[in-house]
């Protein structure tokens, strides 16, 4: 009998193991999904960027930024970060903004933007935190006054 059980637990370990790696990949697969896929993230940086140029407290920041291009490299980075099939390929964000004189106000008031555009385009509250805790440990890296 007591056999029995150990074979049991030893299966239901077997099991779990297995599906681990497989669950995690779909909760990855999944916040890309909510979001939208690449549609979907191109519509958040576009209202995002939209909200970020026209805000009073940070839009100086970019006057001189291409602006198409920063839009390109936000899209690639925040698909890779919620799992999508991409891979931001440009400078380290400490290199980016280094110089730039980012206070924590500003980030602030960056991501009060981001929620903006998110919400906006119905995106669902788990995306939305999933994002959000990759992009809050990048701000030793940004904010540099
Ligand atoms: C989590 C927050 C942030 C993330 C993830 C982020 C991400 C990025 C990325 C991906 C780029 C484009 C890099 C490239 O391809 O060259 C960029 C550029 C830039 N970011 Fe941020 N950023 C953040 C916060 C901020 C804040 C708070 C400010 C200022 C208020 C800021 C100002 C800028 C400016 C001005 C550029 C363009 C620099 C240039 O024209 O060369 N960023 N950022």
């Amino acid at each position: 009998m007591r056999s029995v059980h150990i074979n049991l637990i030893r299966r239901a370990v077997v099991v779990v193991a297995l599906l681990v790696p497989f669950t995690s990949a779909i909760a990855k697969n999944t916040y890309y999904q909510q979001f939208g896929q690449k549609a979907g993230i191109k519509a958040v940086v576009n209202r995002f960027v939209g909200y970020v140029l026209s805000d009073r407290r940070i839009s100086h920041y970019f006057a001189t930024t291409d602006i198409p291009s920063l839009k390109s490299a936000l899209t690639d980075q925040f698909c890779q970060e919620e799992g999508g099939p991409c891979t931001y390929t440009g400078p380290s964000m400490s290199s980016v903004h280094r110089g730039l004189g980012v206070n924590e106000a500003a980030f602030n008031a960056l991501v009060s933007d981001l929620i903006k555009g998110m919400d906006r385009q119905h995106v669902p509250l788990d995306a939305q935190n999933n994002l959000l805790s990759k992009l809050a440990p990048m701000e030793s890296q940004i904010v540099t006054r």
